[in-house]
C-alpha cells in the first residue's frame, strides 16, 4: 500500500511534522520571556477546558533535545515549529532578550545535527501582552513591530533556517479570537474585525519585504482553508456556499495572492474604512510567495442560514465520521482543495503545513493502537498523491502534530500528537501512527535512492 503511495512524491518532496510555541513549550517564565496574550487567556476562568493552560505543557523547552531525537529515530526530515515572539521580545519591541534567541540557536543547531530541515513559523497566535494593552492587533503599529521582531530573528537564524512562515491561520486569529471570544485575546469586535485581519496581512507583507531585502531565504504564509460545498443545490444553500467560501477562504486567499478583497466580503462584515487600507497596503500583501501553506482538517458543508453573518451553517449529519475534534473525516475533499486553490490562484507551489485528527488514545502496556488516526493519515496521503497525480504543484506535507499538546481553548482533552504524551511524568510514547509515518518515509527514501 505505501510503496505505490509513495510514488508519486518526488526526491524533493519534503515530508515533516509541526508543532507551536505555546502549545508545546510550558516554561512560561523563564530566560527573561514575557507575558503572551495566550498566558492572559488561559488564566482568566472560563476561557480553557478544565482551565488548563500552556505553563508547564509539554515541558519542550527543557526536552527538546529528547524530542529531537524521537523525531529522528522516526527518520522525519522536517520540523515546523514557531518562535514564541514574548521570549524574543518580551514586552513585544525594545530590547532583544537573547537567552531568548538562544534558545532556537540551539534548536536550530540541534535539528541541523539530526540533519531536520527547519521550518520556523514567526507568528503562531502568542502575542505578547503588553502589546495587547496599546490594542494588539486593532493597532496598525502591530504590524511594524511584527517586521522588527521577524527581522531580528531572520539576523540569528537565517544563516541555518532558510524556510519561513509569517504567520498561521490569520482567519483563526481574526474570528476566533476577535469575534467569537473563543480564543485570545477573547474578544467580540465585530467593528474591528476587517482591521485585524488587515494588520495581520500588512505584518505578513511587511515581513516578506524584509526578508527578501536582506535574502533570509523562502517564505509564505499558512492559511486554514476549508473546500465548502452546499448542502443542496437550492438557490439558498448555493448562495450561502459562495458567502461562506468567500468568509473562510478568499478573505485572506485574495489579498495575499491577488492584492484585493473580495467585494462580497461587504455583505458580510462591515466595510473597512480607507483610513484603515491606507494606499500601497495592498501591494505590500500581495508580494509574491515562495509558497502558500495550507492547513487543512475537514471540509465545510453549508446549508442557508440568515442569522449567520456568512448566511451560512455547517452541516454534519449524525452518521457521518468525524475525528474527537466533530471534524468530518474527508479525504477526497483536500484533493478537491488542492485543485481548487491551483485553478483559481494559479501556479504558486503548495505546502501542506498541517494535517491530522485528534483521537481518544488509550496508552495500554506502553503502546498507543492509534487505528483510526491511521486511517486518517494514510487516506489524507493518498489525496496528496491524487493531487500530485492531476499536476498540482504540492511540495511538502507537515502532520500535525509531532506530539500530545495544548490545543488551546480545548486544552489537554485533545490529542493529536503521532507521540503521546503522559503530562505527569512527562514520558514520550510513540503511537503506532508514528510508526506508520516513519515507514512511509522510509518507503520513500529507499525508493528515491533506488530511482536514482
Ligand atoms: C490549527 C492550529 C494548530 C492546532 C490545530 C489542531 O488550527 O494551527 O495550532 O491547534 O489546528
Amino acid at each position: 500500500m505505501i510503496r505505490s503511495l509513495i510514488k508519486q512524491f518526488n526526491a524533493n518532496f519534503r515530508w515533516g511534522v509541526a508543532t507551536a510555541a505555546y502549545q508545546i513549550e510550558g516554561a512560561v517564565n523563564e530566560d527573561g520571556r514575557g507575558p503572551s496574550i495566550w498566558d492572559t487567556f488561559s488564566h482568566s476562568p472560563g476561557r480553557t477546558f478544565n482551565r488548563d493552560n500552556g505553563d508547564v505543557s509539554c515541558d519542550h523547552y527543557h526536552q527538546f533535545r529528547q524530542d529531537i531525537q524521537l523525531m529522528a529515530q522516526l527518520g522525519i526530515p522536517g520540523y515546523r515549529f514557531s518562535v514564541s515572539w514574548p521570549r524574543i521580545f518580551p514586552t513585544g519591541k525594545g530590547k532583544v532578550n537573547s537567552r531568548g534567541i538562544d534558545f532556537y540557536d540551539r534548536l536550530v543547531d540541534t535539528l541541523l545535527q539530526a540533519n531536520i530541515h527547519p521550518l520556523i513559523t514567526l507568528y503562531h497566535w502568542d502575542l505578547p501582552e503588553s502589546l495587547q494593552e496599546k490594542g494588539g492587533w486593532m493597532n496598525r503599529d502591530t504590524a511594524y513591530y511584527v517586521r522588527d521582531y521577524a527581522q531580528t530573528l531572520g539576523e540569528h537564524l537565517a544563516d541555518r533556517a532558510r524556510n519561513w512562515i509569517t504567520h498561521n491561520e490569520p482567519w483563526v486569529v481574526s474570528v476566533a479570537g476577535h469575534l467569537q471570544r473563543c480564543h485570545a485575546p477573547g474578544l467580540k469586535r465585530l467593528d474591528k474585525v476587517r482591521v485585524v485581519a488587515h494588520h495581520l496581512l500588512l505584518s505578513h507583507g511587511l515581513t516578506v519585504e524584509a526578508f527578501r531585502a536582506s535574502g533570509y531565504g523562502q517564505i509564505g504564509i499558512t492559511l486554514n482553508l476549508h473546500p465548502v460545498y452546499s448542502a443542496s443545490d437550492q438557490e439558498q444553500d448555493l448562495e450561502a456556499q459562495r458567502l461562506h467560501d468567500v468568509f473562510q477562504n478568499r478573505w485572506f486567499l485574495d489579498p495575499v495572492i491577488r492584492g484585493t478583497y473580495p467585494v462580497a466580503l461587504d455583505q458580510i462584515l462591515p466595510p473597512i474604512s480607507d483610513t484603515e487600507v491606507k494606499d500601497g497596503d495592498l501591494a505590500i500583501i500581495s508580494q509574491p510567495l515562495d509558497f502558500l501553506g495550507v492547513n487543512y482538517y475537514a471540509p465545510h458543508k453549508v446549508f442557508y442560514d440568515p442569522a449567520q453573518l456568512d448566511k451560512a451553517s455547517l452541516l454534519i449529519r449524525e452518521d457521518e465520521p468525524v475525528t474527537a475534534m466533530g471534524w468530518p473525516i474527508n479525504a477526497h475533499a483536500l484533493t478537491d482543495l488542492l485543485v481548487g486553490i491551483h485553478q483559481d490562484y494559479g501556479p504558486i507551489p503548495l505546502l501542506i503545513t498541517e494535517n491530522g485528527a485528534a483521537y481518544d488514545d488509550v496508552l495500554e502496556a506502553g503502546q498507543v493502537h492509534d487505528t483510526l488516526r491511521q486511517q486518517y493519515l494514510l487516506s489524507h496521503w493518498q489525496a496528496v498523491r491524487d493531487a500530485l497525480a492531476l499536476g498540482i504543484p504540492v511540495e511538502g506535507y507537515y502532520l500535525w502534530s509531532l506530539l500530545d499538546n495544548f490545543e488551546w481553548a480545548l486544552g489537554y482533552s485533545k490529542r493529536f500528537g503521532i507521540i503521546y504524551v503522559d503530562y505527569l511524568t512527562q514520558r514520550r510514547t510513540i503511537k503506532d501512527s508514528g510508526l506508520l509515518y516513519r515507514n512511509l518515509i522510509q518507503e520513500f527514501r529507499e525508493y528515491h535512492q533506488k530511482s536514482f
